[in-house]
C-alpha cells in the first residue's frame, strides 16, 4: 500500500504475512478488538491497511502486558514484537494477516480515546445523522474508508487518461458571475463593493468556453461546482464534476473520447464498459421509457394505446385522443394481485407526477377482471389491450391520457415506482448515451421556450432555417451519459458563431441589453475568432457512487450534507456576526 519510509513504524497493520515469520516489526494503529484470554490478552490492531492480531503475553510482554490490559477501543498505540504463525486451528481466512500473529514484546499508548459513539465495523445501523455528526471516526469504518480510496484511484486515473491525450488542467474562479446551469446561485457578498455579489459557479461552462477561444484546444478540471437545489440521494449542493472541453471537434469526437477515457477509468474499480455504448435518441427514451435516463435493466417499457382505444366510448380517453393527446400504459407484472387499497395508492403517485388521473386494469392470478374503467371498454378494446402489452395473469395494467410528454412522463414515474415496489431486479450495470435533445422546451407557466440544456449548446445545422419559427422542431448536438438510470454526465457542443448566439437568446427572450449584462464577455468572445468546440461533464461523485455500488452520493463525499444542506459536524451554515455583517453591508431582516 505505502512503504515503510517516513514513519514511526516498520510495517503497517494488513503487512505481516508469511513472509514475515520471525521478522522483528514495530506498528502502530488504534485498537478495533481487546479479548482477554486466561493470561493472554489479544489485541487486534487497525490501520488503513487493515488488522493484525497482536498477542500480549505476561512473561514475554512485561510491562507491555499492564498496558495491555488497560487499553479500550480506538485508543492509539504502538507496539514492537515478532512475527510468528499461528498455533494450528488458529488461522483465520478472511483475515490478509490471518496466517500470522505479532507476539508483542514493548508496547506504547500514543494516545486514549473517549468511547466512540459508534462501532468502528462494516454493517453498523447508527442514523447517517450520527455518523456524519462523528464523520472522522466514520471514515475509520472500512467501507467509508474504501470508497474514498476507489474516489482518489478515479480521479487519478482520470487525469492520467486525459492528460495522455492532451488535455491540460486549467482551475477557473469559484468566486464569479452567475452561470446558466438553471439552479439557483450560491452567492457570496462583496466587502469591497457594496451591494454586489459573486456567485459560486454552477459550473466552469463559460470560463470552459473562454479558454477554447483562448486556444487551449484541450482544458479539463476535476472541478467543485455550486447548486442550490433540493438535495435527493444523488444530489449535494456542492459536488465535483469531470470537467472538459475540446476544440476543433464534433459530438462524434467528443463521445468517443468520454467512451475511451471512461472505459480505462471503471476499470479501476474492476469494471469492464462495452464500448461504443448503446445510443437513444431523447424521443425515443421519453417514449419506451418515459425519462431521459432510462433505467434499461429491466423492460416494463410504455406502450402506446392509440389504436387501442381509437373509438372509445371511454371519455376521458376518447376526449384526450381527440384533442392530440396520447392514451398510454405500462404492464407491471406481478401487481395484479395487489389489493383495491394498494392499487388506488398509485393515484397519488400519478397525481403527484403530474397526471390528472390513473386508469387501472388488474388481472388477477385466478383469471379474474378487476378495473373502475373496464366497464367502459368493449370486448374488442381489451382484446387489444391485453394484446398490446403482452397481459397475461397476475399483471396489472397502468394508464395515462394526457398530452403526449405528461403520458410519458408520468408513466416513467410509475414504471420506477412500480420496479422499486416490486423489487425488479435490477442487477449489473448498464451504460448508454441518450443523444439529439431538443434545444428548447416550453414553460407552460412561465409561457416562453427554455433551453433544455444551456443557452450555448449549438443546434443541428439542418435545423437553423426553423430556429425562430418552430423552436420545438429544433435538435443539438448534445449527449447525456447514463448508466444504470442516473445522469453520470452531460454535454454538447457549443455555439461558436456569434449570430446563431444572438438568435438563440432571441428565441429564449433575453433581451441584448440582458444578454450583455449578463455573459456580455462571452458573445464579446465570440466575436473575436472562436473555434468551433464542445465538450462534457461527469458528475464524479454519481459515477464513485455507482461504481462503488453505494445507495446515496453521501457515501462516496468524505464531509457530505445532509439533505437539508447542512453539516453536521462543523454545523454549517452557521450565523455570522453583527460586524461580519456590515463589513459586506448586509442588514438582516
Ligand atoms: P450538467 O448540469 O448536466 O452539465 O452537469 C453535469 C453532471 O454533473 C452532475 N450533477 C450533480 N451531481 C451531484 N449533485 C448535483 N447537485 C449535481 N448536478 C449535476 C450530473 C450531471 O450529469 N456545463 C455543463 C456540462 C457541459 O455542457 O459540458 C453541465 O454542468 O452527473
Ligand atoms: P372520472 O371520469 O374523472 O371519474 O375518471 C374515471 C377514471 O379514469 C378514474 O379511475 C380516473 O382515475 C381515471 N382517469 C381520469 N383522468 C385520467 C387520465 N387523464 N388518464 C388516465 N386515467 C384517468
Amino acid at each position: 500500500m505505502f512503504d515503510e519510509r517516513y514513519s514511526i513504524r516498520s510495517h503497517t497493520c494488513g503487512a505481516p504475512d508469511a513472509t514475515l515469520v520471525g521478522q522483528t516489526v514495530t506498528l502502530a494503529g488504534w485498537v478495533h478488538r481487546r479479548r482477554d484470554h486466561g493470561g493472554l490478552v489479544f489485541i487486534d490492531l487497525r490501520d488503513r491497511s487493515g488488522l493484525v492480531q497482536c498477542v500480549f503475553d505476561p512473561e514475554a510482554a512485561g510491562e507491555a502486558f499492564v498496558l495491555a490490559e488497560q487499553v479500550r477501543p480506538e485508543w492509539v498505540v504502538k507496539v514492537e514484537g515478532v512475527v510468528r504463525a499461528r498455533p494450528e486451528g488458529t488461522v483465520n481466512p478472511n483475515l490478509a494477516t490471518g496466517e500470522v500473529e505479532v507476539a508483542v514484546s514493548s508496547a506504547t499508548v500514543l494516545n486514549t480515546a473517549e468511547t466512540p459513539p459508534f462501532e468502528v465495523d462494516a454493517g453498523i445501523e447508527t442514523d447517517e445523522i450520527t455518523r456524519l455528526r462523528y464523520r472522522y471516526i466514520d471514515l475509520r469504518r472500512p467501507e467509508v474508508l474504501e470508497a474514498l480510496i476507489l474516489r482518489d484511484r478515479l480521479a487519478q486515473r482520470f487525469r492520467k487518461e486525459l492528460e495522455h491525450r492532451g488535455f491540460v488542467e486549467v482551475e477557473t474562479p469559484i468566486l464569479g458571475r452567475s452561470t446558466p446551469e438553471g439552479a439557483r446561485d450560491f452567492i457570496v457578498p462583496s466587502r469591497l463593493n457594496a451591494g454586489e455579489f459573486y456567485a459560486l459557479p454552477q459550473s466552469p461552462q463559460l470560463f470552459k468556453q473562454l479558454l477554447m477561444i483562448g486556444g487551449l484546444e484541450r482544458y479539463y478540471q476535476i472541478a467543485r461546482c455550486f447548486r442550490d437545489e433540493d438535495l435527493r440521494a444523488d444530489r449535494q449542493p456542492e459536488f465535483t464534476q469531470i470537467d472538459l472541453e475540446m476544440s476543433f471537434c464534433t459530438a462524434e469526437d467528443v463521445i468517443h473520447l468520454t467512451e475511451d477515457v471512461m472505459r480505462e477509468v471503471v476499470k479501476e474499480a474492476g469494471f469492464d464498459l462495452p464500448v461504443p455504448l448503446p445510443r437513444i435518441a431523447y424521443a425515443e427514451a421519453m417514449d419506451r421509457f418515459g425519462s431521459d435516463r432510462p433505467d434499461t435493466r429491466f423492460g416494463m417499457e410504455l406502450a402506446c394505446l392509440g389504436s387501442v382505444f381509437a373509438d372509445s366510448s371511454f371519455k376521458v380517453f376518447a376526449g384526450v385522443l381527440a384533442s392530440g393527446g396520447r392514451v398510454k400504459g405500462i404492464n407491471a407484472k406481478g401487481a395484479g394481485d395487489w389489493s383495491r387499497g394498494r392499487i388506488d395508492a398509485l393515484n397519488q403517485v400519478a397525481v403527484d407526477a403530474g397526471a390528472k388521473g390513473l386508469a387501472w386494469v388488474a388481472f388477477t392470478s385466478d383469471g379474474e377482471v378487476r378495473s373502475p374503467v373496464a366497464k367502459f371498454f368493449s370486448e374488442v378494446e381489451m382484446a387489444a389491450l391485453r394484446a398490446a402489452l403482452d397481459v397475461e395473469p397476475g399483471d396489472l395494467v397502468l394508464m395515462i391520457a394526457d398530452a403526449h410528454d405528461v403520458a410519458n412522463e408520468v408513466l416513467g414515474v410509475l414504471r420506477l415506482h412500480m420496479a422499486a415496489e416490486l423489487g425488479i431486479e435490477r442487477a449489473g450495470h448498464e451504460a448508454l448515451w441518450v443523444v439529439d435533445f431538443p434545444m428548447f422546451l416550453y414553460d407552460d407557466e412561465e409561457q416562453r421556450w427554455d433551453a433544455s440544456h444551456h443557452p450555448f449548446t449549438r443546434p443541428f445545422d439542418e435545423h437553423l432555417d426553423v430556429l425562430e419559427s418552430d423552436p420545438g422542431a429544433v435538435t443539438s448536438y448534445s449527449y447525456d451519459l447514463i448508466i444504470d438510470g442516473l445522469e453520470i454526465g452531460g454535454g454538447t457542443l457549443r455555439v461558436h458563431d456569434p449570430a446563431i448566439q444572438e438568435r438563440i437568446l432571441g428565441v429564449l427572450g433575453i433581451e441584448k441589453a440582458e444578454a450583455a449584462e449578463q455573459f456580455g464577455f462571452l458573445l464579446d468572445a465570440l466575436a473575436y475568432g472562436a473555434p468551433p468546440h464542445g465538450g462534457i461533464a461527469l458528475g464524479f461523485d454519481r459515477l464513485v457512487m455507482v461504481l462503488a455500488e453505494k445507495p446515496s452520493i453521501r457515501d462516496v463525499i468524505a464531509f457530505p450534507k445532509t439533505s437539508s444542506g447542512a453539516c453536521p459536524l462543523t454545523g454549517a451554515p452557521g450565523e455570522v456576526s453583527a460586524r461580519q455583517l456590515r463589513e459586506v453591508h448586509l442588514k438582516l431582516d
